[in-house]
């Protein structure tokens, strides 16, 4: 079966500095991918180790400098448009702070064409896959508590029915206990919907719940590479050794 998203020998170079002092950097160095319908790979890594950047490349928001990110064994722009989704660290991003809730939840079918009744049916669906009554719609995003309001931007996500979603550290600014029904709502609705996900995250332990194959990045290189379970005891890798004692999995 062709992986929904693959990315083979994919390196991203940022090139800096004045015509003086040109310097170049490579954020993502050979990286090679694949992500199921289904299935969710999870990307760990310190800040600054590429996450963000290879994120970016399976949404086809940043072209590789070499190799080639595929969707459905295509490159971006050949072929049907691919129905990809994001949910980012910060809600803002992409629930609008000046428009009720459910007017962000709704806009991606704004501009599918779908018309008012239409919309006002599928946000009151979407709200209710993520565990949100239907009159939250009303409010605006400061009128939710921080969990609900990632909630709704699941739900967002969700609208147009991705076969592909990016999890960009969607826990990282929320309390311990939001974290896991965070977590258990992103596991849950994967088991319904199908879709494929990367997740990506400094924190080994919330990754390892909801991935079922780990990947382990270090400035731009994919270091150590597991099924969650094997990859839960500790690590030979030092690096993943570290990420895993700063998570706090194997305390106690
Ligand atoms: N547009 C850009 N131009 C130049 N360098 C960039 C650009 N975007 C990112 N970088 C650099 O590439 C590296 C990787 O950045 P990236 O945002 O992918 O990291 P990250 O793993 O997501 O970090 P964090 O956990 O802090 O979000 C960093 O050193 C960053 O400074
Ligand atoms: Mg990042």
């Amino acid at each position: 079966m062709t992986p929904i998203l693959e990315m083979r020998n994919v390196g991203v170079t940022y090139s800096a500095g004045s015509l003086w002092g040109k310097r170049t950097f490579d954020a993502v160095k050979n990286m090679n991918l694949q992500v199921r319908a289904g299935e969710t790979v999870g990307l760990v890594g310190e800040s600054g180790s590429g996450k963000t950047t290879t994120g970016r490349l399976c949404l086809g928001l940043q072209k590789p400098s070499t190799g080639e990110v595929l969707f459905r064994g295509r490159t971006f722009g050949a072929g049907e448009k691919p129905r990809l989704a994001a949910v980012l660290q910060h809600p803002r991003t992409s629930l609008n702070p000046r428009l009720k809730v459910g007017t962000s939840i709704g806009e991606p079918l704004v501009i599918q064409g779908a018309m008012f009744d239409e919309r006002r049916d599928r946000v009151a669906d979407s709200l209710h896959k993520v565990g949100l009554r239907p009159d939250l719609a009303a409010r605006y995003p400061h009128e939710l508590s921080g969990g609900q309001r990632q909630r709704a931007s699941i739900a967002r996500a969700l609208i147009g029915s991705p076969e592909f979603i990016l999890f960009d550290e969607p826990v990282s600014a929320l309390d311990a206990s939001v974290q896991a029904q965070i977590l258990n709502l992103i596991l849950d609705l994967q088991s319904e919907l199908g879709f494929a996900a990367l997740f990506i995250s400094h924190d080994f332990a919330a990754t390892r719940y909801v991935a079922s194959r780990l990947m382990v990045i270090k400035v731009g290189e994919v270091v150590d590479e597991a099924d969650s379970i094997s990859l839960f005891h500790a690590a030979d890798h030092p690096y993943t050794r570290a990420l895993q004692d700063a998570s706090g999995l194997l305390a106690g």
